[in-house]
């Protein structure tokens, strides 16, 4: 694994940028795996200046890594909603090569099925990834067993602790998320990984220097060829670099 430390996010971002850029810009029709959350904004602003200064997406095609059940792609909580806001609407991809699971499915078995194929059909340049506090890549829990294709997913309590913060009350917060599997991740020809902040030492810690264990989902990443995790130097601390 190839670990990178900047000093702040920000630095992170643009570096992180700079790989994606380097993807988009080798192949006719590159495609990105992305994710959510507070990690990925800084390399989304870094992406979007990039653009403005010239780099060409429309030939990209997107395929986010999840989203929640009960939430259609107009919640304002949806990763839908999140990736519009931060990413797509101000950049000029195609709406209809970017690919997220739909949330509000009558028949969930039948999207995760969808989705499977979306994403054989699309082999993944590039996947971008953080991770959860509890080692959660994707929506990938903790469990004994790591599921391999996409699938619905019953998010832990701590999961739904820690996104408690983006809804105004505690029974909205969702249950359930529909996640693309560990084997879809794995198969992405080069990943990175990121992490920010003193309350991802530990977790970058486990994740990066135990041993593989389904208990931390993205210990997994050890067994890819091409992984790069950018780091601060909070998240980076427990490494001993
Ligand atoms: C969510 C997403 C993950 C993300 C994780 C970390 O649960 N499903 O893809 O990596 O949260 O979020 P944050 O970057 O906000 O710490």
């Amino acid at each position: 694994m190839n670990i990178r430390v900047f000093r702040t996010p920000s630095d992170a971002g643009i570096y992180a940028a700079s790989m994606l850029e380097r993807v988009i810009t080798s192949s006719e029709r590159p495609v990105i795996g992305l994710a959510t959350g507070e990690t990925v904004i800084p390399v989304y602003d870094a992406l979007v200046n990039f653009v403005r200064c010239g780099l060409n997406v429309s030939h990209v095609t997107t395929i986010n890594l999840d989203e929640y059940v009960g939430l259609a792609p107009d919640h304002p909580q949806s990763y839908h909603q999140f990736m519009n806001q931060y990413l797509f609407s101000r950049i000029g991809v195609r709406m209809q090569s970017t690919h997220l699971p739909n949330g509000v499915a009558p028949d969930l078995v039948a999207e995760c099925e969808r989705y499977n194929e979306v994403i054989r059909n699309h082999p993944i340049d590039m996947q971008v990834l953080g991770i959860g506090v509890n080692g959660h890549i994707g929506f990938n829990e903790p469990a004994h067993t790591l599921i391999t294709g996409t699938h619905v997913v019953n998010l832990t309590p701590e999961t739904i602790a820690m996104n408690a913060r983006f809804f105004s009350r505690k029974d909205d917060v969702p249950r359930q998320a529909i996640t693309m599997g560990i084997q879809s991740i794995l198969q992405a020809k080069q990943i990175m990984l990121l992490a920010f902040g003193e309350h991802k030492a530990d977790i970058i810690y486990r994740a990066l220097k135990d041993g593989i264990r389904t208990d931390v989902p993205a210990s997994i990443l050890q067994l890819h060829k091409d992984v790069t995790v950018i780091l601060d130097r909070q998240s980076a601390a427990r490494l001993g670099l």
